[in-house]
């Protein structure tokens, strides 16, 4: 499907279907609608009248033209009203646009730029939000189907705007393609079976990315960092590890760096404290922190962000076999620091201790880690949520505020400083669980052990990670949830 910007009026243009974005019922506050409606004799005022139209997200009016216009069908659609109104109701609403021209089978779709009479959000910003509901509502994943199922494919949708919005309009439309792109591959790299998706091809998946410089430990070499921890939790599976570094440097002098860890434990069976096998059913997910960091390094020359970027993946498997490290292991990760092994299904964490260790040694401005650390975030705040914990007040703040535009929900929990006495070990500096309670509090400061002073955030993204019910530009699977909140903090360097 093409997405692109025409700089027209929209009334003259043949089209199969017309679609009109509305925030009230008032058809004469919008030129273009109040066009159509004259061209139909005042028929769509009618009927949308008749029908209590108001403009609210979720209503819509599908309407033959009969010939009356160039467009076969106009498409009248709720986006909302002003209060309230945010970039979510554009992505919701362009998704329900390209499922109804898919059901009415329209090849080429005309859609006016959505939200834009509100004033509430930039041009581009719009244009932005629009790209990104269009091409992720067409996502599917399909690699392991013989015959993908039949479904009809839009060719193209123009975006109508003015002349004089057009370069802005431009410019948001390529970065929402270009998000969209990378949160697909995320979502691909996520859906792909473990038995498929191992550590290497992880690696593999972040190797050649445009701007993107990419370097791969293997085992010999994350044996030589000292990586402890990391490696306790890959000794039980036959494939091995693979360390992944990426960086992006921006034009000019670097002045502020990011260092991004995600979590890429490629399935996790639980090791010696095995998972029951219903929750066993979907943790190839485990590395969806992974696939976000890739699916935004994938993209991230084109979103051009004026900061350095690292990222980077401890990937391993966490199996089960007479190798697997046992409960009550001591490990060391890579500061020294020794950690005993109560729980060999508390593995995120010390894959991330490690990463996070040796990320820290180019002296980052900010650190993030996103990891589907605890089912506890899933107890605290289901599945729409995910939890942020972290040092510095200001820096969680940007993150929420960053996660609020990119329609990504994300709450503070706090990091009880009472709470560290309960990851104390009687034998080693450190355990990898606590009491059982207030367990995603216990994952954050367990890995605050590991990020000396720097400013950090962590998110336990457990919940979003993965939807079983599709919903408006989510199918069912991974999400690639945090891609957008990432770009939408690296963009505001
Ligand atoms: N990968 C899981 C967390 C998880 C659970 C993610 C459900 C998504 C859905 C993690 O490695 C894990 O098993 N955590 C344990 C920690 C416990 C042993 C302290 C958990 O949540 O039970
Ligand atoms: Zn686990
Ligand atoms: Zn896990």
């Amino acid at each position: 499907m093409n997405i692109s910007i025409e700089t027209h009026d929209g009334i003259s243009l043949s089209t199969d279907l017309l679609i009109i974005g509305l925030h009230n019922g008032k058809i004469a506050e919008n030129s273009l609608a109040n066009t159509v409606n004259q061209k139909l004799d005042g028929l769509p005022k009618k009927l949308l009248e008749r029908e209590k139209f108001e403009g609210k997200m979720g209503q819509s009016k599908l309407l033959h033209t009969h010939g009356k216009l160039p467009a076969d069908y106009v498409f009248f659609v709720g986006l909302g009203a002003k209060k309230g109104f945010d970039l979510e109701n554009i992505r919701k609403v362009s998704a329900q646009a390209i499922k109804l021209a898919k059901q009415i089978k329209a090849k080429k779709v005309l859609v006016n730029l959505l939200g834009a009479e509100l004033g509430l959000y930039s041009i581009a910003e719009l244009a932005q939000s629009m790209g990104e509901g269009l091409s992720l509502s067409n996502y599917l994943f399909t690699r392991y189907k013989a015959k993908p199922k039949d479904s009809h494919d839009v060719d193209s949708v123009l975006i109508l705007s003015s002349k004089k919005e057009s370069v802005q309009a431009q410019k948001g439309l390529a970065r929402g393609i270009a998000l969209a792109e990378g949160i697909s591959l995320a979502r691909d790299l996520i859906n792909t079976p473990a038995l498929d998706m191992t550590p290497l091809a992880l690696a593999d998946a972040a190797k050649d990315l445009k701007g993107v410089v990419t370097r791969i430990y293997k085992l010999p070499e994350i044996k030589k960092m000292k990586m402890g921890a990391y490696l306790g939790v890959a000794l039980g599976a036959s494939n091995p590890p693979a360390f992944i570094e990426m960086n992006y440097k921006p034009a000019g002098k670097v002045k502020k760096s990011v260092a991004i860890v995600g979590k890429g434990v490629t399935f996790d069976s639980g090791g010696l404290s095995i998972k029951p096998a219903k929750s066993m059913e979907t943790m190839k997910d485990d590395m969806s922190g992974a696939a976000a960091v890739i699916g935004l390094m994938s993209v991230i020359a084109r979103l051009n962000p004026k900061v350095e970027v690292w990222g980077y993946v401890a990937a391993a498997e966490n199996a089960v076999d007479a190798l697997a490290q046992r409960p009550g292991d001591i490990v060391t990760a890579m500061n020294g620091k020794t950690i005993e092994v109560l729980n060999t299904d508390a593995e995120g964490r010390l894959t991330l201790a490690d990463a996070i260790c040796h990320a820290i040694k180019k002296k980052p401005d900010y650190v993030i880690d996103l990891a589907t650390l605890t089912g506890a975030c899933l107890v605290a705040l289901g599945d729409r949520y995910s939890a942020a914990l972290g040092n510095d007040p200001d820096f969680i703040k940007r993150i929420i505020k960053a996660g609020k535009k990119a329609g990504e929900m994300i709450w503070e929990l706090p990091l009880v400083e009472e709470y560290k006495e309960e990851l104390k070990s009687p034998i080693a500096d450190l355990k990898n669980i606590g009491s059982g309670y207030g367990g995603t509090i216990n994952g954050g400061l367990f890995i605050q052990e590991f990020v000396g002073d720097h400013k950090w955030v962590h998110l336990d993204i457990a919940g979003p990670s993965w939807t079983e019910k599709p919903r408006e530009y989510e199918s069912r699977g991974g999400t690639g949830v945090m891609v957008k909140t990432l770009a939408e903090f690296l963009s505001e360097f």
